[in-house]
């Protein structure tokens, strides 16, 4: 099997702000007008963007959150464990992986408005997902979690942010 630092020159891939390391790979040339967009928008955004992400068990994916609905689609690696709280409180920690068989799952959505954070399951390993968002990302769409703040939102999952928060 190749090895983590052969697969990111590979793919080109470069360190992600949250955690881990991306290229983008898509985005479609079509752009929405603000004015077709709901009010969380306040300019242009493409149709859809898709990503690499690749994750290694030695850092976290920090606690993030952007505005549109996020697909996450399993490559290759070990299974990643993706945490999610809903704008209402609600966690859902979710296996992303190929053994479907056994509690994981290879396709899953992060709706938009949600805080997310992941890990690798496994120790000395990584993960290589895809992620796609319409419409298309947009850092000033992307806020990383201010660890107090998050923690006096949702204090019943203060153990859970302070592990994905930096
Ligand atoms: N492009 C840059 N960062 C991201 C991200 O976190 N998600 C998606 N879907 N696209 C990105």
């Amino acid at each position: 099997m190749s090895t983590t630092q052969e697969i990111i020159e590979k793919l080109d891939l470069k360190p992600h702000p949250e955690g881990g390391f991306f290229r983008e790979t898509y985005r479609s040339k079509g752009e929405i007008a603000a004015a077709g967009l709901n009010s969380n928008y306040y300019s242009s955004r493409n149709y859809s963007t898709c990503i690499y992400f690749l994750l290694t068990s030695e850092k976290f994916s920090a606690f993030h959150r952007i505005k549109q609905d996020e697909i996450w689609h399993f490559y290759d690696g070990a299974t990643i464990e993706l945490h999610i709280i809903s704008e209402s409180g609600v966690l859902d920690s979710i296996k992303i992986g190929r053994d479907i068989f056994n509690g994981q799952t290879p396709q899953v959505i992060v709706p938009g408005g949600s805080w997310f954070a992941a890990e690798v399951s496994s120790k000395d390993s990584h993960s290589l997902v895809g992620c796609t968002v319409a419409p298309g990302f947009d850092f000033s769409d992307f806020e990383l979690a201010d660890r107090t703040r998050l923690i006096s939102e949702f204090p019943q999952h203060e153990d859970l942010i302070r592990k994905f928060t930096r």
